[in-house]
């Protein structure tokens, strides 16, 4: 199986990012906390970031050409607004996942709506970068 793990806008700041909301963990430190996560349940991923709305609409079309089983999203900010990824997820059968690091729902008012949320399976908040792992394992393991 292989599973598209796509960052929105400003997760390529983790770790220099509001670290006491983020953590201080990096982007590639997180990349390669699932790449060996992906080896021990022998799936592969593609870890991607982009702070582009109209990219991240452009990886979640091909992710369907290119027959992933799946879909790990955090929209970031776009996640409160953007009806065009919205309606991207939408347009293919993908199964997909919402993670955000932060608890978005103690957080400003802004924050307390997805507008993703609808076309997803669920939504994994708050947990920090553990989110990622649980939404791989959610979507590799059937079992678990
Ligand atoms: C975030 C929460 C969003 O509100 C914020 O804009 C982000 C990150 C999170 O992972 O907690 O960029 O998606």
């Amino acid at each position: 199986k292989k599973i598209l793990i796509l960052n929105g806008p400003n997760l390529n700041r983790l770790g220099k990012r509001e670290p006491n909301i983020y953590g201080s963990e990096t982007l590639a430190d997180l990349q390669a906390s699932l790449e060996k996560l992906a080896s021990q349940l022998a799936c592969e991923i593609a870890f991607k970031q982009s702070n582009h709305e109209g990219e991240i609409i452009d990886l979640i079309h091909k992710a369907e050409d290119r027959e992933y089983a799946g879909l790990i999203i955090n929209p970031g900010a776009f996640t409160h607004y953007s009806y065009a990824i919205r309606d991207a997820i939408a347009s293919v059968s993908l199964p997909t996942i919402e993670v955000h690091i932060s608890n978005v729902h103690a957080r400003e008012p802004f924050r307390h709506q997805s507008v993703i949320s609808p076309v997803t399976i669920g939504q994994i908040v708050g947990l920090g970068t553990k989110g990622y792992k649980l939404a791989l394992l959610s979507l590799v393991k059937e079992d678990f």
